[in-house]
């Protein structure tokens, strides 16, 4: 109890979207909302473009930023927010969906001209296994987008949640006039490249005012009032616990590059966004209010520098209080371990800290000690729950090229996977390894890796499966049956579980209903 200050302060979360939506625009304008930064411009794309798949000076470009830019802290109107950046491109898709285990919501981007598109479904199908509660920003409206309401019925068929507006615009394109909040009941007028200042709210008690027909012309301010009114009737008040619950999404519409509708989404993310909450572990639930200090590492990352093989472990701290050089329990290895330089990443720089409450995330310097899940406790053995492997979706065996760096390649493909750059596989009963990945462009970047800072020559051979499934028996002899009878599509994880690697559905099918006693899973997480 003794933190519950600190813990009513936080709020922890990821702006989430498909590709050029406007993820980093509307960072930045949160980061100037929140004094973080002082200039527009100052916060890079770290997307992966297009063209650079096999631009290896850009990959490293984009590691760069993406250690700079992964936690975004700053404080607006007394409520300490911590960003957390995602990768928009769909081959470190993996990433994401770990990094959306160390947040307690989301803010979904949408661009108003392309709607719902792929990233975004597959990003919610995630936030919705998590119950992650979600803000919808639909952006771009200074462009000519889908019909409001067209767009909104496609948002929820295709994205299953109910949407809530909490502004409502005027207009779109050339035409955009503005957005009315329907909360506060003020209309918020739109002009390019401004910062939206209390200058160009309009508060109004009553729609039917003439000022809005003034303002906004007859014929939209008429639209305006059809619009409210339906709206007013279909959707009422905003039930935040609803939100909290994920069921209902409240929308706001505006233009990131334009700052516009910007500051009305942050105020109300502040005030409903859920606080750091509870967390379940396999030994039942951590109290967030707990005064013993527990946490999860989410997220690795590997310097920059390929003379030191030190990396960077992002720490979600669920509760209690993190404290600079105070000996934790590192569970997996069941050792206590201090930190001396934790960091935070407060105002983007890279600041020592001495403590932290539950919802911050700490970057610690590791030696290759942390491994992605790994759990920081006053002494107590458990584990988060709900940060699992997914399936690989394309897998490759590696072929050692220079025999004499045979340890350096193991080395290296076991740190490279300890930091979820992908999942390693060795071959049942055999030495095979085997990598499975999300997208190619992860291979890439692994043969890269491998030689530059291993000194490891590979290639890859190409191998004909599609899912990766763990798993599991009652019966220990069942298992070892099947997995000898199954050899060349069996595996172990690094941890020693059997996977079964399935070459399509149906063959992944027959062996489910040929082996009831068998129990095939798509995550890692039963080993937790
Ligand atoms: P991402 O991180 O989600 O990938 O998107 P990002 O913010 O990089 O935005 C993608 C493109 O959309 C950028 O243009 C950006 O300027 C533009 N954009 C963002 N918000 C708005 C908006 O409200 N209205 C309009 N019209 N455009 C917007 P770009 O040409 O790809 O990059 P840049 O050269 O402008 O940096």
């Amino acid at each position: 109890m003794k933190y519950r200050k600190e813990i009513e302060r936080r709020r922890t979360f990821a702006i989430i979207s498909h590709p050029d939506a406007g993820k980093t625009t509307l960072t930045e304008k949160l980061l100037l909302f929140g004094g973080a930064i002082q200039v527009a411009g100052a916060v890079k794309s770290n997307k992966i473009k297009k063209h650079a798949t096999s631009d290896f000076m850009e990959i490293e470009r984009q590691r760069g930023i993406s250690v700079a830019t992964s936690v975004m802290c700053f404080a607006y109107k007394d409520i300490l927010i911590n960003l957390l950046d995602t990768p928009g491109h769909k081959d470190f898709a993996e990433d994401t969906f770990r990094t959306l285990t160390a947040v307690d919501s989301v803010v979904l981007v949408i661009d108003s001209v392309n709607g719902v598109e792929e990233q975004t479904r597959r990003l919610m199908e995630v936030c919705r296994m998590r119950d992650t509660p979600v803000i919808v920003f639909i952006n771009k409206m200074d462009r000519d987008g889908k019909n409001r309401f067209d767009l909104l019925d496609e948002l929820e068929k295709e994205l299953s949640i109910s949407l809530h507006p909490m502004t409502w615009p005027i207009n779109s394109g050339t035409d955009f006039k503005g957005v009315y909040n329907l909360h506060e009941k003020n209309l918020v007028l739109f002009q390019a490249n401004t910062k939206s200042t209390d200058e160009n709210s309009l508060a109004i008690g009553d729609l039917s005012d003439a000022i809005v027909d003034q303002k906004l012309g007859e014929a939209n301010a008429a639209t305006l009032r059809e619009d409210v009114d339906l709206i007013d009737g279909v959707y009422g008040q905003l039930d935040v616990e609803e939100y909290l619950a994920a069921e209902v999404a409240p929308v706001f519409f505006g233009s990131a590059i334009n700052n516009f509708g910007v500051r009305e989404m942050l105020d109300t993310f502040i005030k409903i966004a859920p606080q750091p909450a509870s967390r379940e572990t396999t030994n039942g639930t951590v109290d967030v209010e707990d005064d013993k200090m527990s946490g999860f590492v989410f997220k690795i990352h590997a310097n920059l520098d390929p003379r030191h093989r030190d990396r960077i472990a992002f720490f979600r701290v669920c509760s209690g209080k993190f404290e600079r050089n105070k000996y934790f329990h590192h569970v997996r290895l069941n050792k206590d371990v201090r930190f001396s330089n934790p960091y935070s990443f407060l105002a983007r720089e890279k600041n020592i800290v001495e403590d932290a409450y539950a919802g911050d995330v700490v970057g610690l310097f590791d030696t290759g000690n942390f491994k992605i899940g790994d759990t920081l406790t006053e002494g107590e053995d458990f584990y988060f729950t709900g940060i699992p492997s997914f399936s690989p979706e394309i897998f490759k065996e590696v072929v050692n090229k220079d025999p004499m760096k045979t340890k350096q390649l193991e080395k290296g493909l076991m740190q490279l996977t300890d930091e979820g750059v992908a999942q390693l596989f060795t071959q049942y009963g055999g030495n095979k390894k085997i990598i499975g990945c999300v997208g190619e462009l992860q291979f890439e970047v692994i043969q890269y890796r491998l030689l530059q800072e291993y000194g490891a020559s590979v290639t890859f051979n190409a191998l004909p499966f599609y899912k990766a499934c763990w798993i599991q028996a009652q019966d220990k002899k069942k298992l070892e049956e099947f997995a000898r009878f199954k050899q060349a599509n069996i595996g172990e994880d690094k941890d020693g579980h059997l996977v079964y690697l399935a070459q399509s559905e149906w063959f992944l099918n027959t062996e489910i209903t040929n082996n009831p006693d068998i129990a095939f899973h798509f995550t890692s997480e039963i080993h937790k």
